[in-house]
């Protein structure tokens, strides 16, 4: 496996683009093998909804936004030919090798090893750092809606600057989340992995990070 391909919720606001970028990867694993990571998107939102008007415990807001992950994943799994869901780190090798495409459902193997703190600053970003720990792959490419991470939210402010590579260490000291979650500085120094946050709105540019070509992206150094 040479990629764990995180797919963010924010892309299902896209839907021309996000049939496009599952087309694209459905090919691609042929090529480079990889599992996609679903994120948590508009179902991990509701669990923040029910978080906020009931103040739920850590660990239940957590296992149920995980759950949303793998609602998501379905999703994905449903406009992305020549995929299928898996359960398990075993099962996506097997499936990838073979040239399908291994949609992971997280919630059983994050459930079981429970390896994370049950934080808001925990979200799939930090799980698909973690899973792409434990394949040692070389990549981590986390796919957003925006070219990568910017000095402020691009989305509401003019005077954000795009930052094409930045240090772990360097994103940890910022302390807030960008377009990728808090934790996610951490694990990438624990695990000395590479990131990069692409916009899936233009899958040429995923293709060019697998193939280890420059494009616009943010690559964040371990
Ligand atoms: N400093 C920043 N740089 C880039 N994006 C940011 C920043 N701060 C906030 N964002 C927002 O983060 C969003 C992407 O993260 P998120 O909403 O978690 O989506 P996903 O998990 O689907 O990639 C972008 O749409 C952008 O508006
Ligand atoms: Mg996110």
């Amino acid at each position: 496996m040479e990629a764990v391909i995180k797919v963010g919720g924010s892309l299902s606001e896209y839907p021309e683009c996000l049939r496009r970028l599952c087309r694209s990867l459905s090919g691609l694993v042929r090529v480079h093998p990889f599992l996609v990571l679903p994120g948590g998107g508009m179902f991990a939102d509701v669990v923040r909804v029910l978080d906020r008007r009931f103040g739920l415990s850590d660990a239940a807001a957590h296992r149920m936004a995980v759950l949303g992950m793998d609602i998501y994943g379905l999703f994905l799994s449903d406009l992305t030919p020549n995929s299928r869901i898996c359960y398990s780190l075993g099962e996506a090798e097997r499936l990838s090798k073979s040239g399908t495409l291994p949609i992971l459902l997280p919630s059983r193997l994050v459930f079981r090893e429970d390896q994370l703190e049950h934080s808001w600053d925990v979200t799939s970003d930090s799980i698909a750092a973690w899973v792409a720990g434990l394949l040692h792959v070389e990549k981590l490419i986390l796919v957003t809606d925006v070219d990568g991470v910017f000095t402020e939210d691009p989305k509401r402010s003019r005077d954000a600057e795009f930052v094409g590579e930045i240090r772990a260490s360097e994103l940890l000291e910022w302390g807030e989340r960008t377009s990728v979650d808090r934790f996610l500085p951490r694990l990438l120094l624990r695990e000395r992995l590479d990131c990069f946050v692409v916009n899936g709105r233009y899958p040429e540019r995923v293709e060019a990070v697998l193939e280890g070509r420059g494009s616009v992206y943010t690559r964040i150094k371990a």
